[in-house]
């Protein structure tokens, strides 16, 4: 048994994430979740909320609430949507917590006596128009790199470089447009990610078994020359952790906070402090998952992200960690495997927020349950290229897959079972050539299916398990029990007996994907604790003879064309 530690990139608190930002994290981090957990192995699966930076202080401001307020409130949405969606996050925590807070202004602390932080006096944007400093993010302009025209200060959405906001050509203020912008002197707090280098480029050579689009990126921004540059870690700004030395002032500092990419990361650790805080735990319980001297050196530690955030956590993060464990006594864990993604477009363009353009959470709940959602999402990831989510493609997936190959066979089993022989796994007959075949066939496949969840290839591990399923349709049709009843009804007894196993096992295997529906079929057949069918053939042999089970109500309904069209048209972004 290992033990293994989730994270999930913590979402933005504002605004409610679309299809696009739930695939890209949360959603299949949910999937390794579950599954390792029903492999037996210790998990403690982490997310929050996003709550600093002025995206909040913005977003707040418009709904005229204080910020805080306005933070609180949307981590209940939020993590009502995520439970909606079964995201089984042992905490759901917020990087505003008193545990980020201390835990932040500690690493800057070490980072400082490092040798690793230096002040700068620099030259910020200040908005006449706002009448404040723009954050990065805030300031618009043409990107440096690759020449697109609406990156912002931090960060290019094309290309994914990290910038600083005077890289911008053309710079105005995203807030108002303005291009009234004027330079101020300020100081601020920098990284000297510049001294890590060597370590981290080590560090990055040594995961040779990372996908390439992971190590890719973060390859690209050590070797590009200019790819590693101290970064700023302060802000001036009233929403955020305090910038202290531990708990103390720090001079010069005084009314400035945290740049919200540096206490992001470390809501990470700080979220396993919350947990254990509301598990009535003590800091021995956390610290085994993230310090090295006490018990996380054993921990398997694998986080999922979007290829956006490839460089904060390849490179920012692990240098804050790295830069920190040079103190005495500093053993934070760094993480073993990152799980990156490439995006999910909507119907031939982009999920656009602004335009309402896609599928949001709360919507997607509003219309189907969770698991057409997640079997969709996580039959399609976009793993290898963008990948696009169609109307069309979602309807056939769920119609064909959930309902025509999965549903289908369980109320036809069921059913015909029921009509048979009652609501009982029958007795007689005995398995032959078919059934031998079909265990071998399985039993082949469940291990393909194991392997692609370890190596977390979803869309690998999503088809075998489409395979396993169409499995079991393939055999009944070829057998038609229906037909052999009338003529030898010991056999078709057993061939039922044969299929009822199928389904508990389905119910098994499927639960990471659809936990809804493979709760509802294990209620049904009475198998809510059925473990791993480590033994294929013995895990068809699980439901003896006399077992009683009821026929579940339907499980998946077929999305018709007419459902299709109104959906379409009302997820389009023109909105009336
Ligand atoms: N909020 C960021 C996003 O949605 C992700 C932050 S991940 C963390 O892109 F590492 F910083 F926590
Ligand atoms: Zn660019």
């Amino acid at each position: 048994m290992a033990r293994i530690l989730i994270t999930s990139a913590i979402p933005y608190i504002n605004g409610i994430k679309h299809l696009g930002n739930l695939v890209g994290s949360q959603m299949p981090a949910d999937l390794y979740a579950r599954y390792m957990r029903q492999r037996g192995h210790e998990v403690l699966f982490l997310c929050a909320t996003d709550e600093h930076g002025t995206p909040a202080e913005l977003a707040a401001a418009k709904t005229g609430e204080p910020v805080a307020d306005y933070c609180a409130r949307m981590w209940g949405v939020q993590k009502e949507l995520s439970d909606g969606f079964r995201l089984s996050f042992d905490k759901f925590g917020r990087s505003s917590s008193p545990q980020n807070h201390r835990l932040t202004q500690h690493f800057a602390a070490m980072l400082d006596q490092a040798g690793l932080i230096r002040e700068v006096s620099e030259k910020q944007v200040y908005s006449i128009a706002d009448g404040r400093f723009l954050p990065d993010r805030y300031i618009e302009g043409t990107c440096p790199n690759c020449g697109y025209d609406r990156a912002r200060g931090d960060q290019c959405e094309n290309c994914t470089k990290q910038l600083d906001p005077t890289d911008l050509i053309d710079p105005r203020s995203a807030i108002s447009g303005s291009t009234d912008l004027e330079v101020r002197e300020t100081k601020h707090l920098y990284l000297m990610q510049k001294n890590l280098r060597g370590e981290l480029s080590d560090w990055i050579d040594s995961k040779t078994d990372w996908p390439v689009l992971t190590t890719s990126i973060a390859r690209k921004w050590l070797n590009d020359g200019d790819g590693l540059q101290d970064r700023g870690i302060t802000r001036d700004l009233d929403w955020g952790v305090p910038v202290q030395k531990g708990d103390d002032p720090w001079p010069g500092m005084e009314g400035k906070v945290f740049y919200v990419w540096f206490d992001a990361p470390i809501e990470y650790i700080a979220c396993a402090g919350e947990w254990a805080a509301e598990q009535g735990l003590d800091d021995a319980a956390w610290e085994r998952w993230w310090r090295t001297t006490r018990g996380a050196d054993d921990v398997r530690y694998v986080q999922f992200m979007g290829k956006d955030n490839v460089p904060f956590h390849t490179l920012s993060f692990p240098a804050t960690i790295m830069g920190a464990n040079r103190i005495e006594g500093q053993d934070w864990k760094l993480v073993d495997y990152i799980k990156s993604f490439n995006y999910l477009n909507y119907e031939g363009g982009q999920f656009s927020t602004s335009q309402g353009r896609g599928v949001f959470m709360d919507q997607a709940l509003s219309i189907l349950p969770s698991d057409y959602w997640r079997w969709w999402l996580l039959s399609h990831p976009p793993e290898s290229s963008d990948t696009e989510f169609t109307w069309e493609n979602f309807q056939a997936s769920v119609n064909k897959d959930l309902a025509d190959v999965l549903g289908n066979f369980v109320s036809r089993v069921t059913k015909f079972c029921r009509s048979k022989f009652g609501e009982v796994v029958p007795e007689g007959g005995a398995f032959g050539e078919a059934e031998t075949a079909l265990i071998a066939d399985l039993t082949t496949r469940v291990r393909a299916y194991e392997r692609h969840m370890e190596a977390i290839e979803i869309r690998k591990a999503a088809a075998e398990l489409r395979g396993i399923w169409a499995a079991g349709n393939e055999y009944l049709q070829l057998n038609a029990p229906w037909t052999v009843f009338k003529t030898d009804p010991d056999r078709a007894a057993a061939m039922v007996r044969l299929s009822l196993n199928l389904i508990r096992l389905y119910a098994i295997l499927s639960r990471p994907f659809i936990p809804d529906a493979a709760a509802e079929i294990s209620e049904a057949m009475g198998v809510e604790d059925a473990g791993w069918p480590d033994d294929v053939a013995a895990a068809l042999e699980a439901l003896p003879a006399g077992h009683t089970f009821t026929v579940p109500d339907v499980t998946f309904r077929k999305i018709t064309d007419e459902e299709r069209e109104t959906w379409k048209a009302q997820f389009s972004g023109v909105r009336g």
